[in-house]
């Protein structure tokens, strides 16, 4: 591996999808790893298997499927996280076994703080259970990660014998935390230059960074890490995660890319598919991506002062550090249109990063023809709407058969919903609400009695113009799950929280769309109607 190379660590499954309203179903988070796969991260922590069942099952298909892909030149490395117990250890080993190059990463905590109210060790316990479990996970796997967790705020004496401790014990990579997001950059810095030059052994281990973002300063500070001489960066796409999140992916790769020149370091990331990974794990999570979010925000490269676009217009680069391009976000404006054929939405679909399979292209050129009808000209982000609501769907338990609203200042909202059940039979149900959507949503609770809560609900319009297309993102909270904590090390019950997505010109059918597809979530989530993924695959098999 070369010097000036830093390894990207996605751990969106993980960091990122334990952070509350994140939840995937196990065929969501398949789909994000493959396209993280796409992306080329060198190494994804695919969750946390110790926290469930189906926790362990689902890193255990990723590890199957994507750690053994032929897809990239190298499957990347698919990495479980652990406790530092037994029996942590042991299941993050059996999920990531599979895979052809699997992780345990295991952590304990080792700031004052955390030893003495969260886990009541002394300094000489910490050093001895890390040294007992990295052993373990060593006697395991190849391939051991070790983190002191809040390490930004612990005794850096006290971090270089736990951390010479664990190189002993047989980690090869050392992730220094900053896991309540706390540290300046200069200090964070500090902290990874002394790890470097105090931690016996360190010089034949990758020294790792993962960042909260409590204070907006997780770029920054994996940055100061990686020119301090860490050469991995522990990112999530979106900067989803904990509290107010982990480092955002997005934004460390493009500023090691922008500034190459002035940090010498690369990655092996597939910029273009930046924009992409960003769109999916928004619609799964239905965590809306703020408009000025940098690089992937809606507004990224949106110019509107009139200055800028009169620099703009003479050239790109007065106003523009990146091009929309890099990050697979095209500006281009006209592309398709009503007589546009399968073969032309195809090539456009391929030069956005899409390789559908002829079925997957059947839908979408389906619906592409029905939006071409209402819609005169067919835009780049109209496409991805469009992917995103016909493909990345969970499994459809009840679906929108119809639905008809009556609304405005002249009488009460009322909405008529014909849904299709899991049996293939309809149901037809009309409410009253404050407002159509109101409405809509409380004629489908009608027909799937789910209980629940609406947390969030979230519209755009895809472009501009009256035709547009809308996208709405809801999320809503279910009953509890009974989970294993990260923090304690006891099950507790947490409620879940579900995202939906949904596109259509009519933003009353989106947002019953996005409210389904989390409905749907959830209800495979509950049982209630069995496994249906799994009922899906054993009909194909048994035909
Ligand atoms: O933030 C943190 O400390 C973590 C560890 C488990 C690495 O996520
Ligand atoms: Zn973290």
């Amino acid at each position: 591996m070369q010097e000036n190379y830093v390894r990207i660590f996605d751990t969106t499954l993980r960091d990122g999808e334990q952070s509350p309203g994140a939840t995937m179903t196990s065929s969501e988070k398949l789909e994000v790893a493959r396209g993280l796969a796409r992306l080329g991260v060198d190494v994804m922590e695919a969750g946390f298997p110790a926290a469930s069942p189906d926790d362990l099952e689902a890193v255990r298909r990723i590890a199957i499927e994507v750690g053994n892909t032929k897809d990239v030149s190298l499957p990347p490395v698919i990495c479980g996280l652990a406790r530092a117990t037994r029996n942590d250890i042991e299941k993050a080993w059996e999920a990531v076994q599979p895979a052809a190059r699997p992780r345990i990463h295991t952590f304990l905590a080792t700031s004052e703080i955390h030893m003495q109210h969260k886990l009541k060790m002394s300094r000489a316990q910490v050093l001895e259970r890390v040294r007992e479990m990295v052993a373990y996970a060593r006697s395991l796997c190849p391939d051991v990660e070790f983190s002191p967790e809040d390490a930004g705020r612990s005794d850096p004496e006290f971090l270089y014998q736990v951390l010479a401790e664990a190189i002993r014990s047989g980690a090869s990579t050392l992730n220094i935390p900053d896991t309540v997001g706390y540290t300046m950059p200069d200090e964070f810095g500090k902290l990874i230059a002394g790890i470097i030059a105090n931690t016996p052994g360190i010089e034949n281990c990758v020294v790792s960074v993962h960042c909260h973002n409590d204070l907006g300063l997780a770029t920054a500070n994996t940055l100061a890490g990686l020119r301090a001489g860490a050469r991995q960066a522990e990112v999530t796409i979106n900067g989803i995660g904990e509290r107010a999140g982990n480092t955002a992916l997005e934004e460390v790769v493009m500023a090691l890319h922008t500034r190459n020149s002035s940090l010498g370091l690369t990655t092996g990331i597939n910029t273009s598919q930046i924009t992409r990974m960003s769109k999916l794990v928004s619609n799964y999570t239905g965590m809306a991506v703020q408009p000025n979010k940098a690089i992937v925000g809606a507004n990224a490269f949106a110019h509107e002062a009139g200055i800028h676009q009169d620099g703009m217009l003479k050239n790109n680069q007065t106003y523009e550090i990146m091009r929309p391009e890099d990050v697979g976000a095209s500006q281009s404006k006209l592309v398709l249109g009503k007589h546009s054929g399968r073969h032309a939405l195809k090539v456009r679909l391929v030069s956005l990063g899409y390789s559908l399979g002829e079925d997957e292209m059947d839908q979408v050129f389906e619906r592409f023809k029905l939006l071409a009808d209402k819609k005169k000209v067919i835009t780049d982000a109209d496409l991805e709407a469009l992917v995103s609501d016909e493909l990345y769907q969970p499994y459809e338990l009840f679906s929108l058969d119809g639905l008809q609203v009556a609304c405005g200042t002249m009488g009460m909202p009322t909405a008529s919903v014909r849904l299709r059940d899991p049996s293939g039979n309809l149901h037809i149900h009309a409410s009253i609400g404050t407002g159509p959507v109101d409405a809509t949503y409380k004629a489908i609770d009608s027909i799937v009695q789910c209980p629940n809560t609406l947390q969030e609900f979230v519209i755009h319009a895809v472009t501009e113009g009256i035709d547009a297309l809308g996208e709405v993102t809801v999320r809503i909270q279910g009953e509890s799950v009974v989970k294993s904590s990260m923090d304690a090390q006891k099950e507790v019950d947490q409620p879940v929280t579900y995202g939906g997505y949904g596109a259509d010109t009519d933003i009353v059918v989106a947002s019953a769309k996005a409210y389904l597809s989390a409905l749907n979530k959830m209800l495979v989530a509950s049982g209630r109607y069995g496994d249906p993924e799994k009922a899906a695959t054993e009909a194909l098999f048994s035909q």
